[in-house]
């Protein structure tokens, strides 16, 4: 059993964003750390050999990584909504990037299939703050707290001056705060424990809901600029690999956002949320609302696909991923090529590991999301011949 403080030596930061110390009887996950550093951490959590803490200010730091910077946000160190602030963005991607590496090496133990360092590449956001157009704030009326989550158990950490949310979307957080006029606005009979977003569409214009199901309304990507750079890579990649195709499957498609730009193919939009009014208006594309993870979802999609000569296919799900994927593209699948875009890369080379007749051509690490552990990633597949 750990004491609320404990030592900590970093061996490398793992894909959540926490620096992994081991020792013989326990492995422990710290925030706020860099790879070398050692020093005392509070302890938030344990389970059996296992325990998760952060690191609550530098001085508690033996040794400090000539890469850690003081954080731009007053907030970091007790809020659990940025992971890299204490150290340069070059370095958080850096980090990303090696710890997608470690995602493809346990898919390459698995599957024997290499794949070359110059077929991986990395895009970064030219903004480190200022980015995310929607920010879910959680409150506590009991407490009359509101806030993003913090390292404690059912912790909200006010933060009045959160730096990644766009201009408009900062603004709006300052006026909640003001005067806890949150408090005021929030309808009669809400519960007492929930949550806030706060939207700003394309025209800028901000939206406050409380206690909407994340995403209601259909889902879009929440970082514009960001999301061009990832549509515009997969439009290149599928206007080359699915040159001769005569159709494209936009599996888990939305609103249509990734098929968007392919305008001289017709693409077939799956998800199971929404109606299609966003898709593009030019007939290009068209909107079919399935559900991907019901039992019958893969025998649908085959039968579908089996109606054309060479359909090309995008695949963006969800974090869980899709783990029965093996039944969409059997063996004997007519599908040459896949772009499988994905939030989890856990998830994505799990799948992509089943997909025994698939290899990858390229990878591409797409930050979508600064200052935290995520990122997006996007793999071109193709058939073995
Ligand atoms: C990561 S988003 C990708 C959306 C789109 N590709 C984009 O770039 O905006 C995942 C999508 O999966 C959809 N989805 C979630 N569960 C689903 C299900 N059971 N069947 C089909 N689609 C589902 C969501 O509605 C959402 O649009």
């Amino acid at each position: 059993m750990k004491k609320s403080h404990d030592i900590f030596k970093i061996e490398h930061i793992d894909p959540l964003g926490q620096g992994v110390s081991k020792t013989e009887e326990d492995v422990f996950f710290v925030y706020n750390t860099l790879e070398g550093e050692e020093g005392t951490a509070d302890v938030d959590g344990q389970k059996k050999g296992v325990s998760f803490g952060h690191l609550p200010t530098t001085e508690q730091l033996t040794k400090v990584s000539p890469h850690r910077v003081h954080p731009e946000c007053p907030h970091f160190f007790s809020c659990n909504g940025c992971h890299f602030l204490h150290t340069p963005y070059q370095n958080e991607i850096s980090i990303k990037l090696n710890s997608l590496k470690r995602s493809l090496k346990l898919y390459e133990r698995k599957t024997g299939n290499l794949t070359k360092e110059e077929s991986i590449f990395s895009h970064q956001s030219e903004e480190r703050f200022n980015t995310r157009n929607r920010i879910q704030l959680h409150y506590d009326l009991s407490k009359k707290r509101l806030g993003l989550i913090g390292h404690k158990k059912n912790q909200i950490i006010e933060v009045p001056e959160c730096l990644i949310g766009t201009k408009e979307i900062q603004e709006e957080i300052k006026k909640l705060y003001k005067d806890e006029s949150w408090i005021k606005i929030i309808p009669k009979n809400s519960p007492k424990n929930g949550h806030i977003e706060i939207i700003a569409n394309a025209n800028s214009e901000v939206s406050v809901v409380f206690n909407h199901p994340y995403s209601h309304g259909g889902f879009t990507q929440v970082n514009q600029k960001m999301n061009k750079v990832l549509r515009n890579l997969v439009t290149k990649h599928a206007l080359e690999c699915f040159s001769d195709s005569d159709v494209i499957f936009d599996l888990f498609g939305g609103s249509g956002n990734l098929s968007k730009k392919i305008k001289n193919k017709p693409c077939i939009i799956y998800d199971s949320y929404g109606d299609g009014m966003l898709v593009e208006k030019d007939g290009h594309q068209e909107f079919i609302r399935q559900n991907l993870y019901s039992k019958k979802a893969p025998e649908i999609i085959v039968k579908k696909l089996q109606q054309h000569t060479n359909p090309g296919v995008i695949i963006d799900p969800p974090r869980s991923g899709l783990k029965n994927i093996t039944d969409f593209f059997p063996e004997n699948s007519n599908v040459k090529n896949i772009i499988y875009v994905s939030c989890n890369p856990a998830t994505l080379f799990r799948d992509i590991a089943n997909l025994k007749n698939y290899k990858i051509e390229h990878i591409h690490l797409v930050d979508l999301f600064p200052c935290t552990f995520h990122y997006e990633t996007v793999c071109v597949l193709s058939k073995n011949k």
